[in-house]
């Protein structure tokens, strides 16, 4: 009887310990061993790994062309040389951004889905300095100038076009935006497509013969599109259960 009395007491003590814990997670949004199962626990450790890795990653081209720049090393053209610089990191993080849902897709992994955000963010703070570059450093802001240098340079208005349609993209992208547009801000949040259709026109039109660095770009989107196509989609879908069941079972 008193065996039963203490075990029953000891149940009880465990049930208050754990519900005063999970009361604790919830207040200071932290995961207790309690709350989550160990799994999901690692999940979030990732993605805040991950998170962290795209921040610091983002920051290294800006701080490497800060650094070339006071070492004199920016070669004889320095405008285009940041124009380049900028518009490649720009064009690589709308990809990365862009490849967040397939790689979710074929891998399964749902720790890259909250960097989809911040990718998108620095690539719209990339095409900023980009732009800047090319009105301040190259047209010296002189509006007739740089009139004369889009009609000389009709790519330019391809490249302001995705620019323009990045503006809505980048303040919205906030929760509040998000519960404010409802349904609306999943059809908004498409114009990324169109977007990365208009930066690789831009650069296309650009290069002048040498088509091989766009060339691969176009090629890695194509992909990432296909990815996301609702048949291919399903099958990548069933591929990847299929490989989750047999890794289980092995
Ligand atoms: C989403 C927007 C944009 C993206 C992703 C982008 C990307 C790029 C890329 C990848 C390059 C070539 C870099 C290289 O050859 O290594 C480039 C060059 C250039 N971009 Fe953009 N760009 C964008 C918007 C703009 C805008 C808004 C302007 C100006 C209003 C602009 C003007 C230029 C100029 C002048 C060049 C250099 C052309 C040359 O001298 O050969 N771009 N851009």
């Amino acid at each position: 009887m008193i065996q039963i009395m203490t075990q029953r007491k000891q149940t009880v003590a465990h049930k208050k310990v754990t519900k005063e814990s999970e009361a604790m997670s919830v207040m200071s949004g932290r995961d207790t061993a309690v709350s989550n199962p160990p799994k999901r626990r690692d999940r979030k450790q990732t993605a805040k790994l991950l998170t962290w890795v795209t921040h610091l990653g983002a920051w290294v081209p800006l701080a490497v062309l800060i650094a070339e720049y006071f070492t004199n090393n920016l070669g004889i053209d320095p405008v285009r040389e940041i124009l380049f610089h900028t518009g490649t990191t720009a064009l690589v993080l709308l990809v990365l951004s862009l490849a967040v849902t397939p790689v979710n897709i074929v891998f399964g992994w749902k720790q890259v889905i909250p960097l989809r955000r911040p990718l998108g963010l620095y690539a719209f703070m990339y095409v900023c300095l980009h732009l800047l570059t090319f009105l301040g450093l190259d047209y010296g802001f002189d509006l007739s100038f740089i009139v004369d240098g889009i009609v000389e340079q009709p790519f330019v208005l391809v490249g302001t076009a995705a620019f323009l349609l990045l503006v809505p993209l980048a303040i919205t992208s906030t929760k509040g935006w998000q519960k404010r547009l409802g349904k609306q801000w999943k059809t908004l949040h498409k114009l990324s497509y169109l977007i990365i259709v208009l930066a690789l026109i831009h650069f296309i039109w650009l290069v002048k013969n040498v088509y091989i660095e766009p060339g691969i770009y176009a090629g890695i989107v194509g992909l990432l599109f296909l990815a996301r196509w609702n048949p291919v989609k399903q099958k990548l879908l069933r591929w990847q259960r299929q490989i989750r069941t047999r890794l289980k079972n092995s």
